[in-house]
């Protein structure tokens, strides 16, 4: 077990309780006897969602096909279009007046886009797109700021059944680049730029760079102007979004793809240096994406303003912005920037504006938001607020009382909801209506989702005990492959307990059998919910020619859950001839390669801290003792270090940094 747990074990002395209020309860869209209905025919509640939730040009009549597990097939003989869902057929119901985007420009720019509005856009883009060449079937590369283009885009992508690989805009021109090989792209869409903290930082440069490198399929780089700032031009390649969108016809017939037909790929980190193409496809997806959307948040499409402040550059943002509100009907908020642009009570001042009643962030927010006071949300009005979420990290219950007290009004229940990118959708998270909320758990599974806490042997512990989480049968939303490698597929999620899916967690029951999760087991960090891994950024070190070894750990941090702490070796000899040296010169040391990070990666990923050091603690074997880097970065007493092939080294290592 990783050991991040120890420092986690008092969560489990955690012994309040919040149940629902009975007006809460009996207004609630799910009862509890979903879970019986659940366990009593699991595939059958899973059918009946997927045919009351989603609209199917082709009904099936398969629900499951495991035969060629662990690659698990849903819904296998249906047809649906994914855009069609999330648009057109409210359209068609009588509700293409309903708003469903909310945007909120960080320049305080404002656009209220109905359903009728935007299934005449997605029409068109995907007219647009069609015109640029790209087929059922074909990649798109997305990098987009916030702007309601994106969800545009994806949605233009979903309708001609064309995978779209969204990449986070912080990320680096090369991770850019690599995930556009990846994928085999061969159209990226971007924009001039995007607005944050009140400046216009640019985007099309990225994509420019990495195109340079070369070896892409990408024909076009379809551009959205949304800060006017000027951008290089390549003719021929680049083409203008208003010259060819607007200009489309707004009638597009959607392309009727099988329920399998992959939706999207996106790309997380794992263990290795090489993040990981997530791919899900469409039926089982967009099921559970809709299930989990009204059941988990209760919402209610004709009167709820749903909130989620994830970037669409993440899962959350996949399932919890782009289909799952829209698919269900909402009416949603969707905000460009940063929560301290112009000034720190941002969110809560849009919550304010919108009469937002559901609202969905990340315990890394909420632990900013209590480092600057209660009082500036305190300020705004915020009893629209009727349900609140949390994801992307274990959420600690002083963070999460105060999210309950400060935001909620001590009315609100609070859904901490566990999920990861490959799982597509909410697994495990209480029901606002049913479960009496405890502070820091995320509780039970979902009606419908098997999940059990596994020993090391494979074996189900029970209450009391902790190990490693598993999900025990396939699930709609569930990852359908990594893009490109089916063995690793297999390997990562199903080898660890056959049969099982292993999802790098350790979690622990607490008496009454309700799940708290504990941190990741294998070496990805989660660093402001996003996921990071140790691999990918020691090989960004070693690559500057500066670097002769490094060592990444994450080391916990009071806002951002983990912050990465980086270790490195300097290459000595004559070769380098341009180290810095003198008085300044370990800052500039650490500058220079915190920056390289930046431009491998992305700026998301550059270290906290870059500690120079002449040896690194390994085992006899060879393998980096990370746990004891661990200790150093955390300032903490070095535990153990009996397996060390050289048993001193930790004393070099702190008596170097003594006198750095
Ligand atoms: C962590 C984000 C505790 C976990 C949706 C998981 C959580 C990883 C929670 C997935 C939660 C997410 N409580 N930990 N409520 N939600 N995690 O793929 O370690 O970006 O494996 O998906 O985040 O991160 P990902």
């Amino acid at each position: 077990m990783n050991d991040a747990s120890p420092a986690l074990e008092n969560l489990l002395t955690e012994t309040r309780a919040f149940p629902p209020s009975p007006e809460f309860a009996a207004q609630a869209n799910v009862t509890a006897d979903e879970y019986d209905e659940a366990v009593a025919d699991r595939l059958g509640f899973w059918a009946d969602r997927a045919r009351g939730l989603l609209t199917w040009q082709t009904p099936f009549t398969t629900v499951l096909d495991d035969s060629r597990a662990p690659r698990y097939d849903w819904f296998t003989d249906g047809r649906l279009n994914a855009a069609y869902n999330a648009v057109d057929r409210h359209v068609e119901a009588g509700n293409g007046d309903r708003v469903a985007i909310l945007w909120e420009g960080e320049d305080g720019s404002e656009r209220r886009i109905t359903y009728a509005e935007l299934a005449a856009e997605v029409a068109r883009a995907a007219n647009a797109i069609a015109g640029l060449g790209i087929q059922t079937g074909d990649r798109v590369a997305i990098y987009l700021p916030m702007i309601p283009e994106a969800i545009v885009a994806m949605l233009a992508c979903a309708r001609i059944g064309a995978p779209h690989s969204v990449v986070f805009g912080g990320f680096s021109a090369d991770a850019l680049h690599s995930r556009i090989l990846d994928a085999q792209a061969r159209l990226v869409i971007t924009a001039d730029g995007g607005f944050r903290r009140g400046a216009a930082s640019p985007l099309k440069p990225a994509v420019d760079d990495a195109l340079a490198k070369g070896g892409t399929d990408v024909e076009h780089v379809l551009v959205v102007r949304r800060t006017g700032g000027d951008v290089a031009w390549t003719e021929g390649r680049d083409v203008w979004w208003d010259d060819v969108v607007p200009h489309a016809p707004a009638e597009h017939e959607p392309v009727w793809v099988e329920a399998e037909h992959p939706l999207f790929i996106l790309y997380t980190s794992g263990t290795t240096g090489k993040p990981k193409g997530i791919f899900h496809t469409t039926g089982g997806y967009l099921t559970q994406c809709a299930y989990t959307h009204s059941a988990v948040f209760d919402l209610k499409p004709e009167t709820d303003v749903y909130w989620c402040t994830a970037d669409i550059g993440w899962v959350t943002g996949h399932s919890y912005v782009a289909y799952g509100p829209l698919v269900n009907g909402a009416t949603q908020v969707v905000y460009e920037g940063t929560p301290d642009s112009p000034h720190k009570g941002r969110w809560w001042e849009i919550i304010q504006k919108y009469g937002v009643t559901i609202f969905y962030t990340a315990p890394t927010a909420i632990r900013t938001c209590m480092k600057w006071g209660e009082e500036i949300p305190g300020g705004f009005d915020l009893s629209s607020l009727r349900v609140l979420g949390s994801v992307g990290e274990p959420i600690n219950p002083e963070a999460w009382m105060w999210y309950r007290r400060v935001i909620g009004g001590d009315r609100c229940p609070v859904v901490d909801t566990w999920w990861q990118t490959e799982t597509g959708a909410i697994m495990i998270s209480p029901l606002p209506g049913v479960t009496a909320t405890k502070p820091g758990s995320a509780q039970v599974p979902l009606p419908g989702i098997s999940a059990r806490i596994l020993d090391d042997a494979g074996e189900p512990v029970g209450d009391g005990q902790g190990g490693y989480l598993a999900i025990t049968e396939p699930w709609p939303a569930m990852l359908r492959g990594i893009w490109g490698d089916e063995r690793r597929y297999a390997e990562t999620y199903w080898s660890r307990f056959p049969g099982r899916y292993f999802a790098g967690d350790g979690a622990k029951y607490d008496d009454d059998g309700d799940i708290w999760l504990l941190g990741r087991v294998d070496d990805v960090m989660n660093v402001s919910g996003h996921r990071l891994s140790t691999t990918e950024i020691e090989s960004a070190l070693v690559a500057h020619p500066w670097v002769a070894e490094a060592a990444v750990v994450g080391a916990s941090d009071e806002t951002t859950g983990q912050a990465v702490v980086a270790f490195v070796i300097l290459r000595g000899g004559d070769e380098i001839t341009d180290l810095p040296t003198g008085e300044d010169g370990g800052e500039a040391i650490v500058q220079t390669l915190r920056g390289h990070v930046g431009q491998v990666i992305g700026p998301i990923a550059k270290p906290r801290s870059i500690l120079v050091v002449t040896e690194l603690p390994k085992t006899r074997s060879g393998k980096i003792m990370r746990r004891l880097l661990r200790d150093v970065a955390e300032n903490r007493a070095v535990g153990d270090v009996t397996t060390l092939a050289d048993g001193g080294v930790m004393d070099l290592i702190q008596q170097g940094l003594a006198k750095g």
